[in-house]
């Protein structure tokens, strides 16, 4: 991803591996700070996913990669490995595809380190071939929304929601972007308008609640967003607040796409209703820039993701092209 750094454009990605340590951006700190959080274990590895150092569902998928090869590296368990990172975060299928791909890898005798790159480069891959495969949908002119972050961040480079944003610019096409700010954690304030921004892609950061007014106001033509599973009917989980912008989007007649690769894909839940939601800390919804916005007797709930039905959405952007939700099962995984 493009990052402009005193005057210049530097390219810079989520994560990588530096001989035995895998390193990340540390997203916590953005959009004040690019600052690299370095994991030298697989706890430090397993705290980074926990933590939300790194975030998004191929984006963690890569890390887990990562933590598994250094893993082997040092010589550890690797059993033990998959398991705590495996127990980090239970809703991004991609962690869980990650540990299996990798683990395959490293006990067929690849070397660590070349599994861990070629993992991340196959991730680059699908997500720029997403970006080529979505780019025809977005018109000269047209206006996207997206919730959460579904960029270069989520996803190691490109993105997956924003792919097909960064290749319709790069192919001329002018467009503007409607950011979800995103509660509790921002995804969309801190790192998807961070993202627009480092590209200048023309947008603006809405309030979650504002994007029924603009869709009603016919200021929306489309609307793309990433996916943490996919259920093998179509159902899908993405960042809490994506149902109800789907629901939306079908009242308003607006296009629902999700932008997702293969990896996302669990081909063994037959519905949405059998994807594992994450209830993270009510501290995210109860303070905010720590301070606290409710009394102290009152509770909060803190789900970070909602299961949108299939039937609110008008196609998957994949890899291997743009599908409808019954169309779901021709996208067979071959590696
Ligand atoms: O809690 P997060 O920030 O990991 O949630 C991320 C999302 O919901 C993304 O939309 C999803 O992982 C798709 S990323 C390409």
């Amino acid at each position: 991803m493009r990052v402009k750094k005193n005057g210049n454009i530097e390219e810079i990605t989520a994560l990588w591996m530096e001989d035995k340590n895998v390193v990340f951006i540390d997203q916590r700190l953005l959009p004040h700070k690019l600052e690299m959080f370095v994991a030298k274990s697989t706890s430090e590895v397993a705290y980074a996913i926990s933590d939300m150092v790194v975030r998004g569902a191929p984006a963690i998928g890569a890390a887990a990669a990562c933590g598994l090869a250094q893993a082997a590296m040092l010589g550890q368990d690797l059993e033990a490995a998959a398991k705590e990172l495996g127990a980090t975060r239970p809703t991004a299928y991609d962690l869980f595809y990650a540990l299996d791909w990798t683990k395959e890898r490293l006990q067929g005798g690849m070397d660590p380190l070349e599994a861990a790159r070629k993992y991340i480069e196959i991730t680059v891959e699908r997500c720029f071939q997403i970006g080529l495969n979505g780019s025809p949908l977005i018109k000269d002119g047209a206006k996207v929304l997206t919730h959460c972050n579904a960029g270069a961040l989520a996803t190691v480079d490109y993105g997956t929601a924003l792919a097909p944003m960064r290749i319709a610019r790069d192919q001329g096409k002018s467009l503007f972007v409607w950011v979800d700010e995103t509660r509790p954690r921002l995804q969309g304030a801190n790192l998807t308008a961070w993202e627009l921004f480092q590209e200048d892609i023309p947008h603006s950061v809405i309030a979650d609640n504002a994007a029924g007014h603009f869709m009603r106001l016919g200021e929306v033509d489309l609307c793309i967003v990433g996916t943490d599973r996919v259920a093998a009917n179509g159902d899908f989980a993405n960042k809490i607040g994506t149902y109800e912008k789907a629901v939306l989007a079908k009242e308003n007649e607006i296009p629902f796409y999700v932008a997702a690769p293969v990896s996302t894909v669990d081909f063994s839940l037959t519905s949405g209703d059998d994807i594992p939601i994450e209830e993270r800390s009510q501290d995210e919804v109860s303070m905010v820039m720590g301070i606290r916005v409710m009394p102290e007797g009152s509770n909060a709930r803190n789900p970070a993701f909602d299961v949108t039905p299939a039937r609110y959405v008008t196609g998957f952007i994949t890899e291997k092209g743009v599908f409808r939700p019954d169309q779901l099962g021709k996208l067979e995984v071959i590696d």
